[in-house]
């Protein structure tokens, strides 16, 4: 389903790759059995009775809030961010909104200043229950629920996605009787889009989270015996960072996939990223970036991969028209569809930067729908579990993430730390 394509041959022959590859295939094995591999069997094996209460509930949130304020950060937010707006974005009543992944009392401010007068409700997720800036968020925006409803009703508004047996969030749920979801254990933050933690916002949004397990399912199929087409790009991807290419930049030509991208760059940082090891992850959305970056891919410090989503489907309905003057020049566009400018123009830039020995890599799903979308998340998290075997790192831990929260607790005269 998920296509993937790298003229590879100035990089590395077909039989040191295919011997290379074939080392690389075990890791799927690997990765299903690990303690944090819940995610590989996730499409075939989700729990199908919290998948109908988390449809239940996005209805009646749909049915009683404009606005569905999701507070979380990291892996318990960027998944469904990325999904609702490669998509297009609500298709319902409730508008999504994303609180607790940063600090800035502006930014909470102008949160608080946009809910206004409306109706809404919280969906809290976090897997430990503890990360301050949700918690901080959280505390903040239940007071303004509180306030608006009174505390019982507010209670029949907060959907908390958790843990399932311990955390502080665990417990208030289970004190206050707020609605809750499960984060499950063997999956962590950043390969859980597709639990409890995604889908009630993607729900709610009014996309069909069907088709988008549908779409994981059958990527799942093609990938699960020998790691297919991830495995070819995991290998290359730790073959372009031996040969001195050590940050790999996805491409897009879509506006709506800037937080796809981000929660891309997230998966592969805090996957491979440590023990000084690790490719470093960034992205551009073209045209735009083609007029600020496009420079420095062009002709900057040549350490750059650059890996291209690219859609297959064409999307008609945006013509250029005909006049009949052709003051602007573009007469010899007249009757194109603008889809099919902007492939061309996909075209020259990977030719352009394959030209100025950007090694170029292209992923290619068939459509912009649930299905592409489902399937490319996993073929992401396959890819990514795969490259980090390879590199010799664990794809599911972040230790560093610790380094900054224990100096902040310590700042903040948290108890238990010293400063
Ligand atoms: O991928 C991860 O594990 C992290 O990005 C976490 O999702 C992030 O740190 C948030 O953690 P939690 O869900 O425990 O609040």
């Amino acid at each position: 389903m998920i296509n993937f394509r790298c003229d590879y041959g100035k990089i590395i022959s077909a039989e040191e790759l295919e011997e290379r590859v074939s080392v690389t295939r075990q890791y799927v094995a690997r990765a299903q059995q690990d303690d944090f591999g819940g995610w590989v069997d996730l499409p075939i094996s989700y729990n199908r009775d919290e998948f109908a209460r988390i449809k239940v509930a996005a209805e009646k949130i749909n049915s009683d809030s404009d606005y569905l304020v999701c507070i979380g950060i990291g892996g318990s937010y960027l998944g469904h961010r990325a999904v609702i707006e490669a998509l297009g974005g609500e298709r319902g009543r409730t508008r999504i909104i994303y609180a607790g992944n940063s600090l800035s009392a502006r930014g909470l401010k102008k949160i608080i200043e946009q809910i206004g007068d409306a109706d809404f409700s919280i969906n809290v997720i976090s897997k430990s229950g503890t990360t301050t800036e949700p918690a901080v968020a959280f505390r903040v925006l239940k007071q303004l629920l509180d306030n608006k409803y009174g505390e019982e009703a507010a209670a029949g508004r907060i959907y908390a996605t958790t843990d399932a047996n311990k955390g502080a969030l665990h417990d208030e749920a289970v004190a206050k009787g707020y609605a809750t979801f499960v984060v499950p254990d063997n999956i962590g933050g950043r390969y859980s889009v597709l639990t409890a933690v995604g889908l009630l916002a993607i729900a709610t949004a009014g996309i069909n989270i069907d088709k988008l397990m549908d779409g994981a399912e059958e990527e799942r199929a093609s990938l699960i015996s020998d790691g297919g087409k991830a495995a070819d790009y995991a290998v290359l991807r730790n073959v372009m960072l031996e040969k001195g290419y050590n940050i790999e930049v996805l491409a897009n030509f879509e506006p709506n996939f800037m937080y796809f991208n981000e929660w891309w760059k997230q998966l592969f940082g805090e996957s491979e990223g440590k023990e000084n090891k690790g490719i470093f992850p960034a992205s551009v959305v073209y045209s735009t970036d083609l007029h600020s970056m496009g420079q420095y891919m062009q002709e900057g410090r040549r350490a750059i991969f650059e890996t291209f989503v690219e859609v297959a489907g064409d999307f008609e309905g945006v013509k250029v028209p005909a006049l009949a003057e052709n003051l602007d020049g573009l007469q010899y566009l007249e009757g194109k569809e603008l889809d099919n400018i902007c492939k061309v123009a996909t075209q020259a830039t990977r030719e352009a930067h394959a030209n100025g020995s950007v090694p170029i890599m292209r992923i290619v799903i068939p459509d912009i729908d649930e299905r592409s979308i489902g399937a490319l998340i996993y073929f992401f998290e396959m890819s990514c579990a795969l490259s980090a075997f390879t590199l010799g790192v664990n794809p599911f831990n972040q230790p560093g993430v610790e380094a900054y929260k224990v100096r902040m607790f310590e700042l903040l005269g948290k108890p238990g730390y010293n400063n």
